[in-house]
């Protein structure tokens, strides 16, 4: 039994990646199975799992058309029960994605909704007669979409063929809370709440969501005695330094945590090519692990997700110094002040994939972004764009081996080289250091417990501090250039992603220091 939130260390599994066990080209529940040693060896005591549950696929599963059913080439819900146990019976809770904001216009109360102004769905998504203002859809486009059956417009903030839900209408929001609590009743810890803030909409702002009844709607969710103990984590790209209290403090009874995304929106878009700074980023994490360690609520440490380039790729080397930059990134995520989320992948270091044809990309933002640029751009340019930047490449399968399989997308272009099997057998494996970083965070009580402190941040690294009684650990992390290390006395390393500790810092090294005691420092 975890005693507080910030010892769980999540591992998020993107379910049609993960694993295949019966070679339709498509991960399922019994590949999550089968890998559960393998996550448990890596030390991980919670998972996330991205959706699973029967869609068209047009949004990669958070297209939703049936919030109780499973889509059939993931598995059934007997292996989906049989996984949960099999989760809890190794020490590892399981949260899911909860899609609150939008349904698939396959689902069953679109289909109603849109045969008539006067079905009784209608109310369950957002009609309007002309357009209320000039929202843009994620996706690309006017987020009001024009439907001939009955003349009106549904809002969709993202693809078409997924249309917001109207939670001004109370039945959504029964609804909503029955599909909680179908979940909770399999026996989930808890729910990942995709673009929450957006189920609240202000229609004359110009911005889409954070509408005046948000945390009143996030009250009466999970403010429900049957979530009481449930760990819950929104999707919150307006989390703010001034609204996070709104969110996290525990008395509002609302969530746990959220994602707020300060430190990764630093590319000026998703396509943006240039690297942003490890020194920002860290700067950024640090402001924000400050803002929630003053409401109390445990804040969450993630550079990857299903959504995001792979880390090594973006902020650091994926070639001559991947394995280095993939555990230093690694020092940052586990030994930081929070709750740390590792996506799929990370912890063999996979990076970015490459390819050359649009038709090769499955992402429908990338379409969608493509589609746009599309002959405005040249094409060898706006291809490098989308490797940088495509959503695929955190959705690439997890290559287990060197040998590529068919599967619903295109094989992760590095499978040969980047594979579990190599990283595992490799004197430099990243998933071993993973480990050691994460056996480190479980034995020693500061990086849960203990305070955060900046020490140092300059061009070439960045130190951090975490203490609890007399024990004192210093992070030290460089960005890619060498330089002069920092000077820290009286410190013992107990972590280094390099054979050794010299003047100068290497590329991506982490050294992870632990000051002597008083009885050391006599010796
Ligand atoms: C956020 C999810 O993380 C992303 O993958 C998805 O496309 C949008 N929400 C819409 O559900």
């Amino acid at each position: 039994m975890l005693k507080t939130d910030k010892e769980r260390i999540f591992y998020q599994i993107y379910p049609k990646s993960f694993c295949d066990s019966n070679g339709d080209g498509v991960g399922d529940f019994r590949g999550i199975i089968s890998k559960i040693p393998y996550l448990k060896e890596l030390g991980i005591n919670s998972v996330w799992i991205s959706p699973f549950f029967e869609s068209p696929g047009v949004d990669s599963g958070y297209d939703i058309s049936d919030y109780r059913a499973i889509d059939p080439q993931i598995g059934t819900m007997d292996d989906f029960e049989e996984m949960v146990s099999c989760f809890h019976e190794n020490g590892i809770d399981a949260i899911l994605d909860f899609v609150a904001n939008h349904t698939s216009t396959e689902h069953v109360w679109f289909k109603e909704s849109e045969k008539s102004k006067d079905n009784p769905f209608r109310n369950y998504y957002i009609w309007r007669k002309t357009p209320p203002n000039e929202w843009e859809s994620t996706f690309g486009g006017s987020a009001w979409e024009y439907d001939e059956k009955t003349g009106e417009y549904y809002l969709r903030s993202f693809a078409k063929e997924q249309a917001d839900l109207n939670w001004e209408n109370p039945k959504v929001r029964q609804e909503m809370q029955a599909v909680v609590d179908f979940w909770l009743e399999k026996g989930v810890n808890g729910f990942r709440c995709d673009v929450l803030d957006l189920i609240s909409k202000d229609f004359s702002s110009p911005i889409n969501g954070s509408g005046p009844q948000l945390h009143p709607y996030i009250r009466e969710l999970f403010g429900r005695e049957n979530c009481k103990n449930i760990f819950t984590v929104g999707e919150c790209w307006s989390a703010t330094k001034e609204n996070a209290q709104l969110f996290c403090d525990k008395n509002r009874k609302e969530l746990t945590t959220v994602f707020a995304f300060q430190h990764l929106c630093l590319d000026n878009g998703r396509f943006y090519i240039e690297k942003p700074s490890l020194k920002t980023v860290c700067e950024r994490m640090s402001k924000w692990q400050k803002v929630m360690a003053d409401i109390g609520a445990p804040a969450t440490v993630f550079l990857e997700n299903h959504d995001q380039a792979r880390s090594v790729s973006r902020f650091a080397d994926d070639t001559k110094y991947r394995f280095e930059s993939a555990t230093a990134l690694g020092g940052l995520l586990l030994l930081h002040d929070g709750v740390p989320f590792l996506y799929q992948g990370q912890e063999i270091g996979f990076t970015n994939s490459y390819h050359t044809d649009i038709s090769e990309f499955d992402d429908a933002e990338t379409l969608g972004y493509y589609g746009i640029e599309h002959g405005k751009t040249d094409e060898r340019s706006l291809m490098e764009k989308i490797n940088f930047g495509s959503r695929d490449n955190p959705r690439h399968m997890i290559a287990w081996t060197a040998e590529t399989q068919e599967a619903w997308i295109a094989p992760y272009s590095r499978q040969k080289e980047i594979n579990v099997e190599k990283d595992l057998s490799s004197e430099k494996s990243v998933y071993a250091f993973y480990q050691s970083l994460i056996a480190l965070r479980k034995k020693e009580k500061c990086f849960t417990e203990g305070e955060f402190q900046d020490v140092e941040l300059t061009d070439g690294y960045y130190v951090f501090k975490r203490a609890l009684g007399e024990k004192e650990f210093f992070i030290v992390f460089a960005f890619g250039k060498e330089c002069v290390a920092p000077k820290i006395q009286n410190a013992k390393v107990v972590l280094n992603n390099y054979n050794d500790v010299g003047k100068m810092l290497q590329p991506y090294q982490l050294i992870v220091y632990q000051k002597k005691g008083k009885r050391e420092d006599e010796k």
